[in-house]
């Protein structure tokens, strides 16, 4: 068995810096519940997650802290999202109102599904899907202000970074066409919502500059942080036009039954996941003491070095890898290092698995919660061919001989597949 290399770093990221670790286990030696007792170890545990939210709000660019609230993961962060400010217009505009929302075709599920959910329960609600160029999953942020209808759009979402073709959207761009319709805080505005699960980490992101008002991220994957933490940053003032989606223990305030309307409080009911906030913290962190752009930089020169190996021309068809064809954008600037590729004749699985068995290159195949990105990229199951592809995605630990050694791995079996149907035939 050979020695693995971790390309599922999209999944989860892997490994995590040691301090990530180190600041789990004293806090399971050390620290009590933050926001829940006076005592010195809550008041230390309190004061390290507010550390977590510094740091966050520090990297995407916001100034209070507060406006940090912490969940599960992404899905969670989105569920708040779209749900709250449903909720919200509800409440401002009656049932009877028409409300309608944007979301892209390179949505995850964990959008797809929650606007879904509410379309199906509400018949005033209405639901337009902006389609993406199939050739580089890029928007037309032209497409987006086309799709808004005044007056009834309350929330645009777009996912910043696909986790099928690595596109980056340009989120500038699309912010200023959504400011356009009126400033998110006050009740007739649009909402821009961005799903940044394979963004944060990986390219400068600042809510201020992108005119994003609400952005939902996850610990655990290019922030360092472990699995089971995530959220939503909300751009101050657009509390207003969020509703709770839970309520419960906040460890303030027990006199009143309506519950606590101060940020984070607000979104946070329940005992903190801490342990993982606190790992999360370390993550952010070894994030700013290098800076995003280093971090970028790195990433950039393993996807010049990939592309460079595997020679993919004008359609993704790979020069030195027979069959093999790469979905989304060649040009660096337009992506970041999660790359998807399909085979005229080996599934998904197939090449998955030799990929594992024979060079220890970890990957994931299939859909990855995207159904809609890869029916645009003409990889959806038809007749006998399986739905999806092969995914290897890049962390900021993943040296260039790695992807020198993942690059050799998909033209050899590339390679020997056409060498040996050619015997066979
Ligand atoms: C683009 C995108 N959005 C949302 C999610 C969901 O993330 P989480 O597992 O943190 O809920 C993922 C997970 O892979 C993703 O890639």
């Amino acid at each position: 068995m050979p020695s693995t290399r971790y390309f599922d770093n999209a999944a989860t990221s892997f490994p995590k810096p040691p301090a990530v670790l180190e600041a789990m286990t004293r806090y399971m030696t050390e620290c009590g519940a933050p926001s829940r007792g006076a005592h010195a170890p809550a008041r230390s545990a309190a004061g390290l997650v507010r550390r977590c939210r510094q740091r966050l709000a520090t990297l995407v660019g916001l100034t209070s802290p507060e406006h940090v609230v912490f969940g599960y993961n992404t899905s969670d962060g989105l569920n708040l999202g779209v749900k709250g400010v449903y909720a919200a217009a509800r409440r401002v505009r009656g049932q009877a109102a028409p409300l309608h929302i944007v979301i892209t075709a390179m949505e995850h599920n964990s959008i797809l599904r929650p606007v879904n959910a509410l379309r199906e329960l509400d018949p005033n609600l209405s639901v337009t899907i902006v389609s993406a160029d199939p050739a580089t999953g890029l928007i037309d942020p032209a497409d987006i202000a086309r799709a808004i209808r005044p007056g009834q759009t309350v929330l645009v979402c777009v996912n910043h970074a696909s986790n099928v073709t690595g596109t980056v959207q340009d989120l500038d761009a699309i912010g200023r066409e959504c400011a356009r319709f009126g400033a998110g805080s006050s009740h007739d505005g649009v909402l821009l919502l961005v799903d940044a699960a394979q963004s944060l980490g990986h390219v400068d992101v600042n809510m201020l500059r992108s005119h994003i008002d609400l952005l939902a991220f996850p610990g655990h994957k290019g922030l360092l942080g472990p699995t089971g933490v995530g959220g939503l940053c909300i751009r101050p003032g657009v509390e207003r036009r969020l509703d709770t989606i839970r309520e419960g223990g906040t460890g303030n305030l027990s006199e009143q039954l309506s519950h606590p309307s101060a940020l984070p409080e607000k979104y946070e009911p329940g005992s903190h996941n801490t342990m993982g906030i606190i790992g999360l913290s370390e993550g952010v962190a070894w994030l700013l003491e290098r800076g995003i752009v280093e971090v970028r930089q790195h990433e950039v020169a393993l996807m010049q070095r990939f592309i460079e190996r595997l020679a993919p021309d004008i359609s993704g068809r790979c020069e030195h890898a027979p069959g093999l064809r790469l979905l989304g954008p060649l040009e660096i600037e337009r992506r970041v290092g999660v790359f998807t590729f399909v085979h005229d004749e080996l599934s998904p699985q197939e090449l998955a698995m030799a990929l594992e068995s024979s060079f220890g290159v970890l990957t994931r195949a299939g859909l990855h919660c995207a159904p809609l990105a890869h029916e645009l990229m003409g990889t959806s199951a038809s007749g006998d061919r399986s739905a999806g592809g092969v995914r290897l995605s890049f962390g900021p630990f993943l040296t260039v001989d790695d992807v020198e050694h993942a690059a050799r791995a998909l033209c050899t079996i590339c390679s020997e597949h056409r060498s040996a149907a050619a015997i066979a035939g």
